[in-house]
């Protein structure tokens, strides 16, 4: 079936969390909850920091993907421009499931972990809905990402994946991204993935 590309706007937030808790059930973001990330997709589609793609099927969006050229900053965006309408709702998760606390910690060292240089971006999230996988609709938005880095001048993109993720890593992996280092997180093992742009 035929789909087109466009860049990601602010309009697609909430089919753009609909794709997030889709595709990354039970992890720490989904569960700080769908308001969280609607402003979290919202913030993306403006920051100067981020830019992203969307897959799109007639008025359907059938697939996301994001990135940062400072993950650090777009949290704090995140919290200066949209904290007041996300301090409840996100408030209500951590009373209702005190385990997330300790993860928000390791949320803000993340961009710490990565270690991102001088040249390099990360792609955040990526997904495909999920009776549309196997289509080519993930590599095409893979490429256009790395393809949008590349035109801006950036000389590598890196980016993270739970281990526990077979089919997300092997799917990286095939795009031919070189493996850098792991790293513990939510208690959980994650590997740094690079790709050169040159
Ligand atoms: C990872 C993901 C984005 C891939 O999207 P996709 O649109 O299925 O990607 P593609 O169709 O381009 O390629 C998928 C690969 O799986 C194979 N595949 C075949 N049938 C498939 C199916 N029913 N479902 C998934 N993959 C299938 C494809 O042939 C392809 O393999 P290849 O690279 O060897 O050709 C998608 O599985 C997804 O949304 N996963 C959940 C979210 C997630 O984990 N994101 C990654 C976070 S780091």
């Amino acid at each position: 079936m035929s789909y087109t590309i466009r860049p990601l706007a602010p309009e697609d937030a909430t089919i753009a969390a609909d794709l997030h808790i889709e595709g990354q059930p039970g992890t720490f973001l989904t569960s700080l909850g769908r308001r969280f990330l609607e402003a979290l997709y919202a913030q993306m589609a403006v920051s100067s920091y981020c830019f992203g793609y969307v897959a799109v099927d007639g008025d359907e969006v059938i697939g996301v993907v994001t990135g940062t050229t400072d993950s650090g900053a777009v949290f704090k965006e995140l919290v200066l421009r949209r904290g007041y309408k996300l301090a409840l709702p996100v408030l209500g998760s951590l009373l209702r499931h005190p385990s997330l606390i300790p993860k928000v910690v390791q949320t803000m060292l993340y961009p710490s972990q990565t270690h991102i240089e001088p040249g390099e971006a990360e792609m955040l999230y990526l997904a495909t809905r999920s009776e549309r996988r196997g289509e080519g609709i993930g590599r095409a938005l893979w490429w256009a990402f790395a393809d949008g880095l590349r035109e801006r001048g950036y000389k590598r993109m890196g980016l993270c994946v739970d281990v526990a993720n077979a089919h997300a890593v092997r799917f990286h992996e095939r795009q031919g991204m070189d493996l850098i280092r792991t790293f513990t997180m939510y208690g959980r093992e994650f590997r740094w993935y690079v790709l050169p742009l040159e």
